[in-house]
């Protein structure tokens, strides 16, 4: 087996915390490269992340988080924020345009802007929904890094977005005129002498319904 696959079979989604266990730096740095090097639709990169551990800001986060231990209790709070879409026209698109087509190939550039337009039409989707879609994908990526390196790893959608972005705007975290959130993750190390620490038993849907090989 891979040990990919094997990372992936074995990973668990923490409910409970080591309180104040803290990730090394490189640990830190590990997690948020593989965020930084995860592709994206038309390499748009159309996100950045907050990596919490401030246990104050996390605790006026934690009403919003639906109360869940993770909040406060885990080593941090990773939090996506996607750009909303007049910043991804006129900022981030053509910086990525510029940073990644070669000089040489300009009509890739309109390539890139206009299968950025037909996906978000042709999937009858907004930009924010395309915008978390490429977000979600780096979650997955940074998610098996961290059970690589022993550190448990547990993604957030159980939360408020809009109360958690006033939150960021009142610790000047987030520029509400170009970004929005739009999912989380705890990071740490599950504390196994609690009560409930994993949700259930790791079952998966048997192999015959999730995939077919058609030769
Ligand atoms: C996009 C996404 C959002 C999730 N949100 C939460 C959450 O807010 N709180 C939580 O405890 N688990 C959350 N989970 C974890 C799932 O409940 C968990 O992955 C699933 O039950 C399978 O368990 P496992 O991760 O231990 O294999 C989320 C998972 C994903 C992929």
């Amino acid at each position: 087996m891979s040990k990919t696959l094997d990372y992936i079979k074995k990973r668990r989604s923490p409910k409970k915390y080591i309180v104040d266990y803290k990730l090394t730096t490189t640990e830190v740095e590990e997690i948020l490269e593989s965020i930084r090097w995860a592709p994206s639709s038309v390499g748009l990169e159309p996100y950045r992340v907050i990596y919490l551990e401030n246990k104050a800001i996390r605790e006026e986060l934690k009403e919003f988080c639906w109360n869940q231990p993770g909040t406060v209790d885990a080593s941090a709070m990773i939090i996506w924020l996607g750009y909303k879409a007049d910043f991804v026209k006129n900022k981030v698109m053509p910086e990525q345009n510029d940073r990644n087509v070669p000089v040489d190939f300009e009509k890739a550039k309109q390539y890139r802007i206009n299968a950025y337009n037909n996906v978000i039409e042709g999937y009858a989707i907004t930009n924010e929904e395309f915008v978390a879609r490429q977000a979600y994908i780096s979650l997955g990526c940074a998610l098996v890094t961290a059970e690589e390196i022993g550190i448990d790893f547990c993604p957030v959608e159980g939360m408020e977005p809009r109360k958690i972005e006033a939150v960021l705007q009142k610790h000047q975290l987030i520029d509400l005129n170009n970004e929005f959130v739009c999912v989380a993750a705890f990071v740490g190390k599950v504390d196994k002498n609690q009560r409930h620490y994993h949700a259930f038993d790791k079952i998966r849907r048997p192999e015959t319904d999730v995939y077919k090989v058609i030769k």
